[in-house]
């Protein structure tokens, strides 16, 4: 007989099969035990019945700890109160490792996410972020098939770079023989390469940033999937990146049901990427943005009346704030596209708004639930003397850009792109707590280990 994966039982109705994995939980005593048998694909309830095994196998059933590796056979009969429909009849049980000390207890209690971050190795195993990491698994498919059935070319960025690309402050320095080398915080530049080589390419690999932050939406390493796209404007790359994250969000919706379902997510705000995003250049942004200060101040729920506070802190010309991004997702209830930022609080590379030249061609995508920016791009500057403006001002050493400049010395076009962090998009998705649960083994300023 060979083994089945708990996730095909169903189709073994009325057989005895094998099945491999691991104890997660039990309870009962007496006379009947239940086990939650988990082997990754899945999780089933295996009933112990002391009438029906031999004495030793079910004292050995009643004696093992969690996390103990099983080989077990059993006959798969209807459970319609389960999710799987099936539970399991134990006939024969192996103990591969007998464990009783397991470190993580399953308890109805407010978990303590730092001290279940210290043993994430173990922690993966269990329901919560196993559903999480598989909705960041198809996540990850999905951006895969989107671009690919679009016929973008995925070309790998370095990780060691000369430069920075989002500026010096966040880069993390790294020696390099006699050398030093940065790593990435975006593949962009390369990127753009990329474009004028194949004319449309997705980067897609891990990015760094030396983040003091201490939110819950800041990591140290993500990963960032990057298009970049010649002869694409401004309006084309909002299409592209409200295209891209509704067909990620509907993949989800479509195949990661029992997943959102153990996370109890309220799916009726990720449904509504099927309308249009609301585009409100910053400007625009200002007013609605005093609007809610007003609103939210005047509100009976504490709540808002503190967020109120926060709102337009950094004042006009600044970037928008933690709270500025909140409010527009409490308003608009769904991912926004903020175009044309004040060229003070963006990048070098961002083309200035022929219509007026404070403000850049950029677009960043604000996900709704306190998440804030998942997406920013824009348009690039073509121009060779405006972009060394630029690279002088933001004091960019010259041989460290030099290749990059060629770019718009041989053939420069109109072209552009955005990024979109992979981790802000699965918190959005799957509505955890902190950015650190949307990723494997989270790196943040207090955390390199495990
Ligand atoms: O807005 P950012 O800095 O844009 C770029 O890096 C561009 N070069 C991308 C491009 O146009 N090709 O970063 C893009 C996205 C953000 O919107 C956010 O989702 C994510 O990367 N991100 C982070 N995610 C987690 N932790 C951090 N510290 C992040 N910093 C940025
Ligand atoms: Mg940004």
């Amino acid at each position: 007989m060979g083994s089945v994966q708990v996730s095909d039982l169903k189709k073994h109705l009325g057989e005895t099969v094998e099945l491999r994995g691991w104890q997660y939980n039990r309870r009962g005593s007496g006379k009947l035990l239940f086990l939650q048998f988990r082997d990754g694909s899945g999780t089933v309830q295996v009933v112990v019945s002391k009438k029906d095994v031999p004495e030793d196998v079910f004292e050995t059933a009643k004696r093992i700890g969690n996390e103990s590796s099983l080989i077990i056979t059993g006959l798969v009969t209807e459970d319609t109160r389960s999710a799987l429909g099936v539970e399991v009849q134990l006939k024969t049980l192996r103990v591969l490792q007998e464990v009783h000390d397991y470190p993580i207890q399953i308890t109805e209690d407010v978990p303590n996410i730092d001290k279940l971050l210290d043993v994430r190795h173990l922690w993966v195993r269990s329901r919560t972020p196993h559903a999480i990491l598989r909705v960041r698994s198809e996540v990850e498919q999905a951006i895969r098939d989107f671009y690919y059935q679009r016929g973008f070319v995925l070309f790998d960025a370095p990780i060691f770079t000369p430069a920075s690309c989002e500026g010096a402050s966040t880069l993390f320095e790294v020696p390099y023989f006699e050398d030093k080398a940065y790593l990435t915080q975006s593949g962009q530049l390369y990127g753009e390469a990329g474009a004028f080589a194949f004319g449309k390419i997705v980067v897609f690999g891990p990015t760094f940033r030396a983040e003091k932050s201490k939110t819950r939406r800041h990591l140290t390493e993500f990963w960032m999937v990057e298009p970049e796209v010649a002869f694409l404007e401004l309006d084309g790359i909002m299409d592209l990146a409200e295209e891209q994250v509704r067909y990620v969000v509907c993949r989800v919706l479509e195949r990661c049901k029992e997943d959102l379902k153990v996370l109890e997510r309220n799916t009726a705000i990720l449904e509504k990427v099927a309308e249009p995003f609301p585009r409100v250049s910053y400007s625009e942004m200002q007013d609605v943005l005093q609007k809610l200060k007003a609103e939210f101040a005047a509100s009976s729920d504490p709540e808002l009346v503190k967020l109120s506070a926060d709102i337009l802190k950094n004042g006009l010309g600044d970037d928008l704030g933690a709270a500025d991004e909140t409010a527009v997702g409490l308003h608009y209830k769904r991912p926004v596209m903020i175009h044309r930022y004040p060229s003070a609080v963006k990048a070098f590379y961002m083309k200035r708004d022929p219509a007026n030249p404070d403000y850049v061609l950029c677009v960043d995508v604000i996900a709704p639930e306190g998440v804030g920016e998942v997406i920013g791009g824009g348009q690039r500057e073509d121009n060779m003397d405006l972009l060394m403006k630029q690279v002088e001002k933001h004091a960019i050493p010259l041989q460290s850009i030099n290749w990059y400049l060629d770019l718009r010395r041989y053939g420069s076009v109109p072209h552009g792109g955005f990024g979109m962090g992979v981790e802000r998009c699965v918190q959005w998705i799957t509505g955890c707590q902190h950015v650190r649960e949307a990723i494997p083994f989270p790196r943040t300023i207090y955390r390199t280990n495990p």
